[in-house]
């Protein structure tokens, strides 16, 4: 197939990227290089072995999007493109509704228009809102807590809505739980700006000396170590789960946890990255942080049994590969 990935220079659109050629799938990539860099365009021809097709857009630029799909006969779309950042989302919640909302939609206009019927939307497990894990994809969505949740909540039913009224329009919605690690070459991988708010990548900070030290948020929670708990995923394994929903893709819209179902304490995650690569990790008990829930993870059998998808790495490839691709990013 030929597939437009928005984002595909990020995190996780461009270790799906790799996937998907390694699949033999042709790679139109449209990236406006938000939170992203261009070399990465180049790791990715390394490491594909091809390159794939970029365009510099905002996918939110209507008129430059369309010309994409009058050069390319677009088979499908994986949506990635989208800021992601709860903190900023709070204190900017008008650029993350417009930015969001407005490429879900014109995107989906345009597919509409082209009669592309495949999309796979970057959603988050964040929609559930706070509710007793495992979590389950027919359970009933609960409030988010920040802007960010809100537009991935927002995108799944103006997705749903769409795909309702053009039958032809076959949509995937696939919540991710918590995505860490890196391509196992250590090339690319996750390089947020700034002082990162997620706990991985502010691990990989402390362990190369940059950041002092961990804040473990939170140490009274009901959890067996009393620190949060979350769903971990490799994001290779997230990656290959892209490629079986965009090939696997049924009619109407179809929900996707994309998780291990397996739930991993903070104090576990840090104690296996300083075992597993031999490192120390100093760090500190602080109060907890405003919005955080005490545990998250995922019921991921439903992937499983629909699309033959299942996580196969754990925590230890994880913190080894993460580190890795701190290591050689300078
Ligand atoms: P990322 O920031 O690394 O990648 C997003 C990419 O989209 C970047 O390359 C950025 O430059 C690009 N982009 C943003 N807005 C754009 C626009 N209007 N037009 C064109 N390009 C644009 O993030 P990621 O971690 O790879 O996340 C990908 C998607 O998955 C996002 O939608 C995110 O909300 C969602 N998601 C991520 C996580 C996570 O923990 N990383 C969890 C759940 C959901
Ligand atoms: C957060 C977002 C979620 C988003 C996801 C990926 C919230 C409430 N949720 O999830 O919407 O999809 O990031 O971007 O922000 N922790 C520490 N110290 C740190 C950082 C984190 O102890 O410095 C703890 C947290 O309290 C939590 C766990 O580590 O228990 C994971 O945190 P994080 O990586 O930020 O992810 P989530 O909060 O699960």
């Amino acid at each position: 197939m030929n597939i437009l990935v928005t984002g595909g220079l990020g995190f996780i659109g461009s270790h799906t990227t790799i996937e998907l050629i390694k699949n033999n799938h042709t790679v139109i990539i449209a990236d406006n290089l938000i939170n992203s860099k261009i070399e990465v365009l180049d790791k990715l021809s390394t490491l594909a072995g091809i390159q794939p097709t970029f365009y510099q857009i905002d996918v939110t630029d209507e008129a430059k999007l369309e010309e994409v799909f009058v050069n390319h006969k677009i088979d499908g779309v994986i949506h990635f493109a989208g800021l992601k950042a709860v903190g900023e989302s709070v204190s900017k919640p008008l650029e993350y509704y417009y930015n969001n909302l407005v490429s879900t939609m014109i995107l989906s206009k345009i597919c509409v228009k082209y009669g592309v019927s495949k999309f796979v939307f970057s959603s988050s497990a964040t929609v559930y809102g706070d509710q007793p894990s495992p979590l389950k994809e027919d359970m009933e969505l609960k409030k988010t807590t920040n802007p960010y949740g809100e537009t991935k909540a927002m995108s799944e039913r103006i997705l749903t809505d769409t795909s309702i009224a053009n039958p032809n329009f076959a949509v995937s919605l696939l919540r991710y739980f918590n995505p860490v690690g890196a391509h196992e070459s250590g090339f690319i991988g996750e390089d947020p700006n700034g002082i990162p708010n997620n706990l991985m990548p502010f691990v990989t900070k402390v362990a190369k000396g940059q950041l002092e030290k961990l804040s473990v948020f939170g140490n009274d929670y009901d959890t067996i170590d009393g620190t949060g708990v979350r769903d971990y995923i490799h994001v290779v394994d997230l990656a290959k789960g892209h490629v079986k929903a965009i090939e696997n893709l049924k009619e109407g819209v179809n929900i996707y946890n994309l998780g291990t179902g397996k739930g991993t304490s903070v104090l576990e995650l840090v104690n296996a990255f300083m075992k597993v690569n031999d490192i120390d990790v100093p760090f500190d008990i602080v109060g907890r942080r405003p919005g955080d829930i005490a545990t998250c993870f995922a019921d991921a059998s439903k992937a499983e049994k629909e699309l033959g998808w299942k996580a196969e790495l754990g925590i230890d490839e994880m913190v080894r590969d993460a580190w890795k691709f701190e290591q050689n990013n300078r």
